[in-house]
C-alpha cells in the first residue's frame, strides 16, 4: 500500500501575491513603468489566487488610481491592506474590495513592522471592523502570532487572522536558530489555536520559497500572502516562474500536512 499522502484530496493554500514592490520601482522614475495592474494581471495568469495591495498614508508605492484599477481590471480577489484610519475605512467603503487587512502603519516604517495592536487598541479597531463587515468586505487582521491577540479577533467577529511570519523569517535569515525555533512554536500554536476558535488562519511577511514550504505544513493555513521576496526573485527568473516555484513549494508542504 502506498503510504505517501494523496495530494489530491489535501487542501492547498491560496497564494496572494503582494505588488506593491512593482509599484516601489516605478516610482522610483515618477512616471507609469512598471505597472501594477499589469503585474497583479500576470501573477494570476500565472497561479496566483488573489492580489494584495497597500495603499499606505504617504503613497509610498501603491496609489489610490492603482486601486481603482485593480479592482475595474483582475480577475483575483483584491485584498486591500489597510491602515486603521478614517481616510482607508472611507476608500475601502468606495471601492469595496473583495477583502481588507488591517495592518498597524509608522511613516517611518520600512515595512509593516509587527502586527495590529488589537487588544490595546480593541475600541479604534473594532468599529473600523464592523464597518467594512457591513458592507460586505472580508475583514482580515494581521497580527502577532498571540493568544490575546487572537482572542480580541475573536471578540470583534473577525473571519481571518494574518499572522506575521517576519520575525521568525528574519531570524533564520540571521541564523538565530533558537530564536527562530521559539518564533516558529508561537506561530505553530497560534494557528492551531486560532483555528479552534473559528478563525480562518493567513500568514505573510517575509516569506520565502523554503519558510512557505514550511508553513503550508500547518493543517489550518489557508492563505500565504508574499510580495518581496516574489518581486525580487522575478528579477532573476521572470515573475510567472517565481509564482510558479511559490505554488510548487506551498504543494510540497501542504503534503505533508498531517491527516
Ligand atoms: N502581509 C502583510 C499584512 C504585509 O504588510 C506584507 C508586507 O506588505 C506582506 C504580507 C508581504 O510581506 P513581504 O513583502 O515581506 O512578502
Amino acid at each position: 500500500m502506498n503510504a505517501s499522502p494523496d495530494v489530491s484530496r489535501q487542501v492547498i493554500p491560496r497564494l496572494g501575491v503582494n505588488i506593491d514592490h512593482v509599484a516601489t520601482v516605478r516610482n522610483a522614475r515618477g512616471g507609469d513603468l512598471p505597472d501594477p495592474v499589469r503585474a497583479a494581471k500576470l501573477a494570476i495568469s500565472a497561479g496566483a489566487d488573489g492580489i494584495t495591495a497597500h495603499l499606505r498614508e504617504d503613497r509610498r508605492h501603491i496609489r489610490d488610481g492603482d486601486i481603482a484599477r485593480l479592482i475595474a481590471s483582475i480577475s483575483k480577489p483584491l485584498n486591500f491592506e489597510m491602515a486603521v484610519t478614517d481616510e482607508m475605512v472611507a476608500i475601502a467603503l468606495m471601492t469595496k474590495p473583495h477583502a481588507a487587512c488591517l495592518v498597524p502603519e509608522k511613516r517611518s516604517e520600512r515595512t509593516t513592522e509587527g502586527g495590529l495592536d488589537v487588544v490595546g487598541g480593541y475600541g479604534v479597531v473594532q468599529p473600523a471592523a464592523e464597518r467594512l463587515k457591513q458592507a460586505g468586505i472580508r475583514v482580515s487582521l494581521f497580527i502577532e502570532p498571540d493568544p490575546a491577540a487572537l482572542s480580541a479577533a475573536v471578540r470583534m467577529g473577525a473571519p481571518v487572522v494574518e499572522l506575521h511570519t517576519g520575525a521568525w523569517c528574519e531570524a533564520i535569515t540571521q541564523g538565530h536558530g533558537d530564536e527562530a525555533q521559539r518564533h516558529f512554536n508561537r506561530l505553530q500554536e497560534a494557528a492551531e489555536t486560532g483555528a479552534k476558535q473559528g478563525l480562518e488562519i493567513h500568514v505573510g511577511h517575509g516569506l520565502d520559497f523554503s519558510t512557505a514550504e514550511i508553513i503550508s505544513t500547518f493543517p489550518s493555513v489557508m492563505e500565504l500572502n508574499i510580495g518581496h521576496f516574489l518581486i525580487g526573485e522575478s528579477i532573476f527568473c521572470g515573475l510567472e516562474q517565481a509564482i510558479a516555484g511559490m505554488r510548487a513549494a506551498i504543494k510540497r508542504g501542504a503534503a505533508k500536512r498531517a491527516g
